[in-house]
């Protein structure tokens, strides 16, 4: 049975999407049943050891896929992370792609968001007498986003394509976009649209993580003529079809992450004092 407890702070965190449950090869070793003050995470967080590091798993969507992009308990989930040492979280998530030269199975590392949620979901901790404020003109990790472009980069002759840039639009849900939506976003520069960004980025942010998303490209919306539009179906498939390279990344990446070169790129307090965390919890 895995221990229910954990005796060392985790630094890096994975957050995985619809798609992406384990990484093959990290050995589970606890399962962490948190309750945080704005409630339980998704999932219990797995602690998984390799080659004598340990990284925190968290399965956004619940550990049967329970959760629909809006009921992601986005504060729990990112207060749980923090409260066992995290520092730094890669989160994974299939997108739609809404340019050309981004086809499915490609891989995305966001730069930007545009924000298309609709305010229904708890975004910020900073609220009820405790008023903050934080930057988040870069909403993404840049350091973070080059070590996982290398990694990428060592994995083109498995056929990998990466974009190392790019503007993401998260939207509402969980409709899909119309084809005007979609073509304004397109007239935005979006580069690729998924639901599951924010507030998770922004929450990130106020609990000083760096942050960086990893998108993977499962189709091209509705906008592209002569095209299938986007459903369920198409989403899974080409999850399915690209499961073992965003395993394969991911581990590749966790692997990198932890070597003691980029110890301080992970462990830094990440935008330190540009928020008031008087949260004791934290
Ligand atoms: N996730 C995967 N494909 C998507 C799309 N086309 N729109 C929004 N979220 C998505």
């Amino acid at each position: 049975a895995l221990a229910d407890h954990y005796d060392h702070p985790v630094p890096i965190a994975v957050i995985g999407g619809t798609g992406l449950s384990k990484i093959e090869g990290f050995e589970p070793v606890a399962s962490l049943d948190i309750t945080t003050p704005w409630g339980k995470p998704s999932a219990p967080i797995q602690i998984v050891e390799h080659k004598g590091a340990a990284f925190a798993f968290l399965a956004r969507h619940g550990l049967y896929h329970q959760l629909a992009p809006h009921e992601v308990p986005s504060r729990a989930n990112m207060a749980a992370l923090r409260h066992i040492g995290v520092r730094c979280v890669i989160a994974f998530s299939a997108v739609g792609s809404l340019q050309e030269h981004i086809r499915p199975m490609d891989f995305v590392l966001p730069d930007q968001v545009i924000d298309r949620t609709k305010g229904v979901r708890p975004f910020t901790f900073f609220e009820g007498g405790l008023v903050g404020h934080v930057g988040f003109a870069d909403p993404f990790d840049a350091k973070v986003a080059k070590i996982i472009k290398g990694c990428a980069a060592a994995m083109q002759g498995e056929g990998v394509t990466i974009h190392d840039q790019g503007t993401l639009i998260c939207m509402e849900g969980p409709q899909f976009s119309t084809r005007a939506e979609s073509n304004v976003y397109r007239s935005w520069g979006g580069s690729v649209i998924n639901m599951s960004a924010l507030p998770e980025a922004k929450l990130a942010r106020e609990a000083e993580l760096a942050y960086q998303m990893i998108c993977m490209a499962t189709d091209y919306d509705c906008w592209r003529v002569g095209d299938e539009d986007v459903g369920v179906s198409m989403v899974l498939k080409y999850m399915e079809a690209n499961s073992a390279n965003a395993k394969h990344l991911v581990g590749a990446v966790l692997d990198e992450l932890a070597r003691p070169e980029h110890a301080d790129t992970v462990q830094a307090k990440h935008h330190e004092g540009s928020a008031v965390m008087a949260v004791q919890f934290m």
